[in-house]
């Protein structure tokens, strides 16, 4: 790899050359991305490549290309097609590695059932497809709609793709009035292996694997080009039903094929975890001579009121869960490493490798996690690869799991030349040069530049536009960058003034390269949308540490309105009092989240900016529609002593159903108190506080479970 010339630095003649190399790569990236369904790059990746191109080209205005990479805003295909909003949201599934996580999975299922050892608990087996899911809507029989997961509550309608499939009937007879069918897309190793003779004959790009294939095809705006891409699918679960298919996961597998759809003949029923993990090796075992990618075993629990029983965490079911096959591994040569700095300013080290392919993928960049990593410690600082560590130049095994981030595994020293120095982890951001700090404890280095490093300032803007955040039409991550390199955008809050600087005047969007004015109306309007905002999202788009998606709903669910968050937040500030107690009580949040969320609203440019940005905004309390006459919804309830009928993590998951708090602790907050045999301080508090008690068969009875 060329070494790369600090901008700066560069000569006219250098610059030339660079923008060419530039150009070549990036345009070749859109390529990959919107064309072929097949990225090499990381978006980290490609937006540093771009911000670069972008940079050289305000240096040297007369040497941009006309086919300038920063002309091009990528139109990704997806865009032809209109939404399709899932009535039932499809979810993923955790995982599990080895045994010990399939048997941990089984006991967490008996834990949350309250089942013993010594009681039958039977689950399903069957293989992963390595495809894509589609949701198939069929109403009094007929296929009236097709649509890809998305993000789980909304993904694209490709009905017209899905009916050229033939696995896909178009018609079901004595089927349920409503019935979603949901599956796999996949494509067999034969078709793959015929598409990509045709396109080597027709002098056409071959392409990478058949997941990646299968998923352009499926959302290729011509259905004919779909249907000429042979496209299989497999049924094995189902979404919206009017009324049920069966009471076991086997027999309503059963029951879909007789509707016709293609069930995988390798599914099992298993009695317990040995069952299910000698099925996974069988099914392992045929891996090579299926015809189609598996990437590995699905199990489901098998009784239907279990699994309803059971219900979902925030993106995963609790009754069913991956075990997947261990990664693909390869070797390569680490050409160099370079640290790319993230939002909340953490240095994370990429390997440059020399291009591999890691099970049908090309890999070029990898993960080196952190700086002990690259030392040959882990967190605790205790050896691992025995103490080996990476250098530049270095042989290096690359790991590749599904769709996990490639990582560097592992170094062959008999390869090493005798003039590798060992890598020196830097101490500025190489993007801002303020030192890069690590704090006691903490496993990553990071830049203290806060709001004047541009890097995180790109990352915050782009995790603020991000699709679980305020998912602004027409501003995604390159659009919010180029914004924020020409001084547009520098915070937040100036999304929101967009409008106002930029709609008139000398500069205008209307006038920039790329926009015109129905892009920029667009733009604008679609601003002008988000202003309102559901508070869980305004929470995650904050981008603060460890506030994930899943914790700022919770969040929002529990103080209701932007300014009770607020007041709650700043109240607890001392990290200690009721207001502390009440933030760390709620169910997912910890101190260390917390801590988090108290120090970014105590940070006097961090708030100021939120505060700024607020100004704009229109934030809509945490609506709980479909609780809204259940009798406990906002009330905040602690469960204590022994629950019978139901474990404690049943009866929490039920309660925060019905848009209840549940909380750890009792305080002057605490509403309600379901106290169960055996309940002790808790109790007495609650009784000295006045708050109102309720034993098991009260509460089932006051949430008409009983
Ligand atoms: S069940 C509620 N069964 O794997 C969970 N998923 O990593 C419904 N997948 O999004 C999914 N084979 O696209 C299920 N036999 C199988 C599967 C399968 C492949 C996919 C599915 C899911 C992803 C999760």
């Amino acid at each position: 790899m060329t070494k790369t010339i600090d901008i700066e630095d560069l000569n006219e003649a250098q610059a030339l050359k660079e923008l060419a190399r530039l150009a070549q790569i990036l345009l070749q990236a859109n390529d990959d991305y919107y064309q072929a369904d097949a990225p090499q790059l990381t978006d980290a990746e490609y937006d540093r490549l771009k911000r670069r191109n972008l940079a050289i080209e305000s240096r040297f205005p007369d040497l941009k290309r006309l086919d300038s990479p920063t002309e091009q805003i990528g139109a990704p295909i997806s865009d032809g097609f209109s939404k399709a909003v899932h009535s039932v949201r499809m979810l993923s599934l955790g995982n599990a590695f080895d045994d010990d996580d399939v048997a941990d999975f089984d006991k967490s299922v008996r834990k949350y059932l309250g089942l013993g050892t010594d009681s039958a608990l039977a689950y399903t087996a069957e293989p992963k497809i390595d495809g894509l899911s589609l949701s198939l809507r069929y109403e009094r029989g007929k296929l009236v709609q097709a649509a890809t997961r998305g993000d789980g509550e909304v993904g694209e309608n490709v009905t017209a793709n899905a009916r050229t499939i033939a696995d896909i009937p178009q018609v079901l007879q004595g089927a349920p009035d409503i019935l979603e069918v949901r599956g796999e897309v996949y494509m067999t190793h034969t078709d793959f292996a015929a598409l990509n003779k045709r396109q080597v004959e027709k002098g056409e790009k071959t392409f990478v694997n058949p997941r990646n294939t299968a998923a352009g095809a499926l959302r290729q705006l011509d259905a004919r080009i779909t249907a000429e891409r042979a496209l299989h699918f497999f049924a094995y679960a189902w979404g919206e039903l009017s009324e049920p298919l069966a009471n076991s996961q086997i027999k309503a597998l059963a029951q879909l094929g007789e509707y016709g759809f293609s069930i995988n003949p390798l599914t099992r029923l298993c009695a317990g975890p040995d069952e299910m993990i000698a099925q996974y090796h069988l099914i392992e075992e045929q891996r090579a001579t299926l015809g189609y990618d598996i990437d590995g075993v699905v199990y489901k629990v098998e009784d239907l009121a279990l699994q309803a029983r059971l219900g979902f965490r925030s993106t995963t079911p609790r009754w069913a869960i991956a075990h997947k096959f261990p990664a693909e591994l390869a070797w390569t040569r680490l050409e160099a490493i370079d640290i790319q700095v993230g939002r909340t300013g953490a240095l994370s080290p990429v390997a440059r490798l020399t291009p591999v392919t890691v099970g049908g993928v090309v890999v070029s960049n990898a993960t080196l996690h952190n700086e002990d990593y690259i030392t040959g410690r882990d967190a605790k600082g205790n050896e691992i690869r025995d103490g080996k560590d990476i250098r530049v130049g270095d042989w290096v095994q690359v790991y590749r799991a599904g769709d996990v981030i490639p990582k560097v595994a592992d170094v062959d020293l008999s390869k090493r030349a005798k003039t590798a120095k060992p890598y020196v982890f830097p101490t500025k951001c190489p993007q801002c040069e303020s030192d890069a700090i690590r704090e006691e404890g903490d496993a990553v280095r990071r830049c203290t530049g806060g709001v004047i490093c541009p890097a995180q300032i790109g990352e915050k803007l782009k995790h603020f536009v991000s699709r679980a955040a305020f998912d602004i039409d027409g501003l995604g991550a390159k659009q919010v960058v180029q914004f924020y390199n020409d001084g547009w955008i520098k915070e937040p809050a100036d999304i929101f003034t967009l409008s106002e600087r930029y709609g008139n005047g000398m500069q205008q969007l209307r006038n920039r390269e790329g926009w015109g004015d129905k892009s920029a109306d667009k733009l604008f309007a679609a601003i002008e949308d988000k202003r309102t905002i559901p508070l869980g999202r305004l929470i995650f788009a904050l981008g603060l540490r460890h506030v994930g998606e899943a914790a700022s709903n919770m969040l929002a669910t529990h103080y209701g309105s932007w300014d009770s968050l607020e007041q709650a937040v700043t109240d607890a500030a001392t990290l200690e009092g009721p207001a502390w107690d009440d933030l760390i009580g709620i169910d997912g949040v910890g101190a260390v989240m917390a801590t988090s969320l108290v120090t970014g609203f105590a940070q006097k440019a961090e708030r100021a900016a939120i505060d700024r940005l607020v100004a704009h905004l229109n934030v809509q309390d945490a609506a709980r529609p479909d609780v809204a006459d259940s009798p406990v919804v906002g009330k905040t309830v602690v469960f204590t002593g022994t629950l019978e009928k139901m474990t404690r993590a049943e009866a929490k998951a039920r309660a925060e159903a019905l848009g209840a708090k549940v909380s750890g602790s009792v305080s002057a907050r605490t509403d309600l108190l379901v106290a169960g045999p055996g309940a002790g301080s808790k109790a007495k508090k609650a009784a000295d506080l006045g708050i109102e008690t309720l034993d098991e068969d009260g509460w089932l009875a006051l949430i008409g479970a009983l």
